[in-house]
């Protein structure tokens, strides 16, 4: 009577024992579960490294591309995805060396099955070979980005979801990674990409740059701009590699039919930007990345400027402070990276502050001066009614009160902690969360070891509560 549920009991154990194992090997997530991108970026592992192989053509606009990409499983892995814009069709992939099967799946998954799981805690290498004619991938806000064709080439920008427009990659900024770029043109064509510029050959009317950058890097960072631009590389005063590149067609304004400008733009850059190095290395600390460059573009369609690190994307000829606006977000966006795109505040709201700051140290006109404008002139109805922690959704990602009221957030804490504890909070958030990434309450932490002071209200009213905040309140 005894040993019969004892038997069965047995033999439900031994079948659980074998199951185990392989039950326990389970699918990556889908996505990384961002508030505003829910399917941007997947689960399951980290990437280390990407090598991207890619050659392209402007006429007719097609792009080949052959991305190694080296990661390590954070579970025990059945299958894994990474994001790929489906223009980009792939015809072969690989984990470590064994032909894997793939499907494309959602607006941008790529799902990858390997021949077998793959144990948590193990590196391993995903060969993804594709080709396509590359589309600009469209925002929420209607702005666009990604592989933009120019009329030379294309100017390359993904903040903050266009990486998947042209290599497969695990797209969440949490994942920063080192890459190598191998880019193959048509000889004439440059190609500047992030980090330093390690060879660059021309054979049989082709021309391969090989760009490698060294510091973590947030995917939407990367850039492979290119076309034809009259480049000036060498070295800062200081010493740091520089790479300027300024298109010569280039303009300030969008009519095609204007006339280019590009000795402007030299001389904007020549001047901004190793002011804004010097002054804001001086402030936050020594500059994160190996180079610093500027490419200008002429992008007419494409709006916006950015930040890419170590190199960036100016879309037409910019004015000086869009120049030191870029040059911040190297420490205040690059090196420190928000964990999630609702804290965009610490991108731009750093940035802009930056601007009033270089703008108060080299023209005498201060950050306050530009604070109690903006205060004063804040009517009801007001873009900075809206919160720049809370601006409810990604169509809103980089309204103008992230930027503003983002800049003022700083201006008024600044107020009140006083200038030094203000500054020793500003270079502790960047020596402590530099090539990673930090949130909207790392940053209260920090100002609040640096002042000693109670901090939650200052920044529940500023970042997060609709409306103007009322004089004394803070
Ligand atoms: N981060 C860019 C800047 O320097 C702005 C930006 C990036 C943007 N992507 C965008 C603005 C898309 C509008 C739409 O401020
Ligand atoms: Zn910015």
């Amino acid at each position: 009577m005894r040993h019969r549920p004892i038997a069965l009991a047995g033999a439900l154990a031994a079948a659980f024992a074998l199951a185990a194992p392989a039950a326990a090997f389970t699918p990556g997530a889908p996505g990384a579960g961002d508030p505003y991108y829910p399917f941007a970026g997947n689960g399951g592992y980290d990437v280390s490294h990407y090598d991207l192989d890619l050659t392209f053509d402007r006429t007719p606009n097609t792009l080949v591309g052959d991305a190694e990409i080296e990661a390590r499983a954070t579970q025990d892995l059945s299958r894994f995805n990474l994001d790929l814009r489906p223009f980009m069709v792939v015809s072969r992939v690989e984990v470590d060396g064994s032909r894997a099967t793939f499907t494309r799946e959602g607006e941008h998954e790529l799902v990858i099955t390997p021949r077998k799981g793959i144990r948590r805690g193990k590196k391993f290498e995903v060969e993804v070979q594709y080709a396509g004619t590359p589309e600009p991938v469209v925002d929420p806000d209607h702005s666009i980005e990604g592989w933009v064709p120019t009329h030379d080439g294309a100017f390359v920008v993904n903040e903050p979801q266009g990486s998947p427009g042209w290599y497969p990659v695990n797209d969440s900024p949490k994942d920063k990674a080192t890459f190598d770029f191998e880019v193959d043109v048509p000889a004439g064509i440059e190609v500047i990409a992030n980090g330093v510029l390690e060879g660059r050959k021309t054979k049989r009317g082709r021309t391969t740059w090989e760009w490698e950058e060294r510091d973590p890097m947030a995917p939407y960072l990367a850039t492979a701009t290119n076309g034809e631009f009259e480049t000036r590389f060498g070295r800062t005063l200081g010493g740091l590699l520089e790479y300027n590149a300024v298109d010569p067609t280039t303009r300030r304004s969008l009519d095609p039919a204007s006339t280019p400008e590009p000795a402007l733009a030299w001389e904007r850059i020549e001047s901004a930007q190793p002011n804004a190095l010097r002054l804001f290395s001086e402030l936050y600390g020594p500059y994160p990345f190996d180079a610093i460059g500027a490419i200008v573009d002429y992008a007419p369609n494409v709006f916006y400027s950015l930040e890419s690190q170590g190199k960036a994307n100016y879309w037409r000829v910019p004015p000086e402070s869009t120049i030191v606006h870029e040059v911040a977000h190297q420490w205040f966006g690059n090196a420190v990276t928000l964990e999630q795109w609702p804290d965009i505040w610490l991108n731009e709201g750093f940035a802009t502050w930056s601007e009033w700051i270089y703008d108060e140290r080299t023209a005498g006109v201060t950050a306050q001066s530009v604070f109690e404008e903006l205060y004063n002139g804040w009517e009801a109805g007001s873009y900075l009614d809206v919160p720049p922690g809370d601006v409810g959704g990604p169509e809103n990602l980089f309204a103008g009160t992230v930027y503003d009221r983002g800049a003022m957030t700083l201006q008024a804490l600044r107020v009140k902690i006083g200038d030094a504890a203000f500054f020793r909070t500003l270079r502790t958030w960047y020596a402590r969360y530099r090539y990673g990434n930090a949130t909207t309450a790392d940053f209260v932490e920090v100002a609040e070891g640096a002042s000693g002071q109670q901090l939650d209200q200052f920044f529940q009213i500023w970042i997060y509560t609709p409306g103007k905040p009322a004089q004394g309140s803070w």
